[in-house]
């Protein structure tokens, strides 16, 4: 790991990190190249991030969790872990194939009883949760289509209550978050949907918002966080 000169990369330092942090995840690891297999984008969060978002759930002690962005179920399955055997997870995820491969890797991982995958576009499982009026959600995890961010983020707020977490994932985009609204922001949605979701973090007076750059095997990014007031 450090027979060559210089100091070791992003990527290599994720991988010392896990093997020096995290335990051994067959069931995870089966998962993702599960949802590889079938074509499905490799962007799931990082090992690290997925062990991060399982310690938030728990350090909120969260019990009903909603994601915005299931893929194949593996930032799902540490956010199940994080809510424990007798929490709940709600997942949103679009595409059919996604939420089947998911179901079974979350089954595999011993935590498809407390998830409830919807599938359909996010924002009519929001409107229809709204309109269920369930228990409010903990925490919330934001990781879908970017252009509907600063919707996801204020509908977040109205199904959280005082207290509620909320995660965005990839505010940073390598930097791309900063370009010049002539150049790039206004003629790419999904990096307006970014920037419009800061300016709720920071103009909703509901929200209490920092944001943390990170860098590691999936390039340089960020997660924003959140607590409602
Ligand atoms: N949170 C996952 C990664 C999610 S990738 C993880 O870290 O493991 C983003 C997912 O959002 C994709 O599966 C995509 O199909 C889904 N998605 C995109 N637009 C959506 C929408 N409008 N409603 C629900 N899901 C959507
Ligand atoms: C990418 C990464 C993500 O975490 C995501 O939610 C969407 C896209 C990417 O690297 O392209
Ligand atoms: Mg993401």
């Amino acid at each position: 790991m450090d027979s060559s000169a210089g100091p070791a990369t992003p990527a290599e330092v994720d991988a010392y990190l896990v093997e020096k942090l995290l335990a051994p995840e067959p069931d995870l690891d089966a998962g993702r190249v599960r949802a590889h297999a079938a074509g499905l984008p490799h962007i799931e969060v990082s090992e690290v991030q997925g062990k991060f978002l399982m310690l938030l759930a728990e350090i909120a002690s969260a019990k009903r969790v909603l994601e915005i962005g299931t893929l194949g179920g593996y930032s799902t399955t540490w956010l199940a872990r994080g809510v424990g055997s007798t929490g709940h997870v709600v997942t949103c995820e679009f595409e059919p194939l996604h939420a089947s491969i998911a179901a079974d890797n979350l089954a595999a991982a011993g935590v498809g009883d407390r998830v409830d995958i919807r599938i359909g576009a996010a924002l009519d499982t929001l409107d229809a949760l709204l309109a269920e009026d369930g228990e409010p959600f903990d925490l919330v995890f934001i990781d879908a289509d970017k252009e509907n961010n600063a919707h996801y983020i204020q509908t977040a707020i109205s199904l959280g209550r005082p207290g509620t977490v909320i995660v965005v994932d990839n505010v940073v985009r390598e930097g791309w978050v900063l370009r010049t609204p002539e150049s790039t922001a206004e003629t790419d949605p999904m990096l307006r949907g970014v920037r419009e979701g800061l300016d709720v973090l920071g103009g909703n007076p509901r929200l209490d918002a920092t944001a943390m750059q990170t860098v590691g095997v999936k390039g340089w990014d960020g997660f924003a966080l959140a607590v409602v007031r």
